[in-house]
């Protein structure tokens, strides 16, 4: 079946993790855990970990180059560039603008950062085809870059486990009407916010109390409730994108699911209720963990680099994160 799209989607993509990897018998070093309880809950086996002295503006500005090579564009022609980050270097100024200043682009194009935790590549892409939808923009750089592991406390068993570093990136553009964005739909519930957070970034850090901030600066969560949002959150998603995209597609009509990479049984228990195999997923957070924004572009480029990923795919990128947020898309790719 031909499926129509908006004609605005991929045209290169990039991807960069640091060389240093924390196995699960390094983190058997630091707290009460062992390879066989991370491997049997969670399906990660290692994830890798930002140097002292580099952050998230060093992933995103090498993933951006390798996105507009494979891409094949001049670096001028991007309108806007989008960092979907919870992580960012500092607040001010944006990612968005050190990535730009890197490239050479300097006061020539837009840029903002946009954090929807975990979802915020899905949520990023949908802003960036919405400009082209709307003729505000032609081409845009939409890059997942977190480094999370600097907000991790390796002393709580039940996160430190789970995070890794990661930068992912996207040119995104015209592609005609054989390739690109069918559906999306983005999705939050703030009554669920205090299930999954990351304390002690914002502006509540200085409360001017004597003691400051009695938290710290930390991913904290509840596991099980999060696990729960997670896998409703998907199959909801997924439903919803494809009645955005309509013609007629359901899950069936699906070649591959991108979800996002936090844990392996959570994308096993999506698949099942969902109703779409599990070799339509894919997977690596075995060997990154969760990355949050980065997640799902790290997982497109592994996916075309190893040949599972072939044009005129129909193709989902899903996503849940903190918030909470929820979101996915429809593409041919
Ligand atoms: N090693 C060994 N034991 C551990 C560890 C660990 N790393 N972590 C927790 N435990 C222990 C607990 O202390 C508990 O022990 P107890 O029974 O003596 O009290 C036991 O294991 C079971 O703990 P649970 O929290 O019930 O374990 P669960 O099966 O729920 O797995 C997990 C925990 C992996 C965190 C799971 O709940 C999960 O995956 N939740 C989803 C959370 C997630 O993916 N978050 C990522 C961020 S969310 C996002 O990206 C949007």
């Amino acid at each position: 079946m031909a499926v129509k799209t908006h004609g605005y989607g991929i045209l290169g993509m990039g991807m960069y993790v640091s060389e240093n990897v924390i196995t699960n018998a390094d983190l058997e070093k630091l707290v009460d855990t062992n390879d066989e309880w991370i491997v049997q809950r969670t399906g990660i086996r290692e994830r890798r970990k930002q140097p002292p002295g580099k952050a998230t503006t060093d992933m995103a500005i090498r993933a951006s180059r390798q996105a507009i090579e494979r891409a094949g564009i001049d670096p001028e022609e991007i309108d806007v560039i989008i960092v979907c980050t919870c992580s960012p270097d500092n607040v001010c100024p944006n990612v968005a603008c050190e990535v730009q200043e890197a490239l050479g682009l300097g006061g020539q194009c837009a840029c903002f950062d946009l954090n929807a935790a975990c979802t915020g590549w899905v949520y990023g892409m949908s802003v960036a085809t919405s400009f082209m939808r709307a003729g505000v923009y032609k081409k845009a750089l939409v890059i997942g870059a977190e480094t999370i592991t600097r907000f991790i406390d390796y002393a709580d068993r039940a996160t430190c486990v789970l995070f890794g570093d990661g930068g992912g990136a996207a040119v995104v553009g015209a592609t005609g009407e054989d390739r690109g964005l069918v559906g999306q739909f983005l999705g939050a519930d703030g009554r669920s916010k205090d299930i999954l957070r990351l304390y002690d970034t914002g502006s509540m850090t200085r409360t001017g109390d004597p003691g400051g901030s009695e938290i710290g600066s930390r991913v904290e969560m509840y596991g099980q409730e999060v696990f729960k949002f997670a896998v409703k959150a998907v199959r909801k998603a997924i439903n919803n994108a494809l009645e955005d995209a309509g013609q007629g597609l359901t899950m069936a009509d699906l070649d591959m699911v991108f979800s996002h990479q936090a844990n392996l049984r959570i994308i096993e228990m999506a698949a099942s209720i969902s109703k779409i195999p599990m070799e339509k997923f894919f997977v690596n957070v075995h060997k990154y963990g969760n990355t949050s924004a980065a997640s799902i572009p790290m997982a497109l480029f592994e996916a075309e680099e190893e040949g599972r990923l072939k044009r005129g795919d129909l193709v989902c990128a899903v996503s849940f994160g903190g918030g909470m947020t929820f979101g996915a898309s429809v593409w041919v790719w």
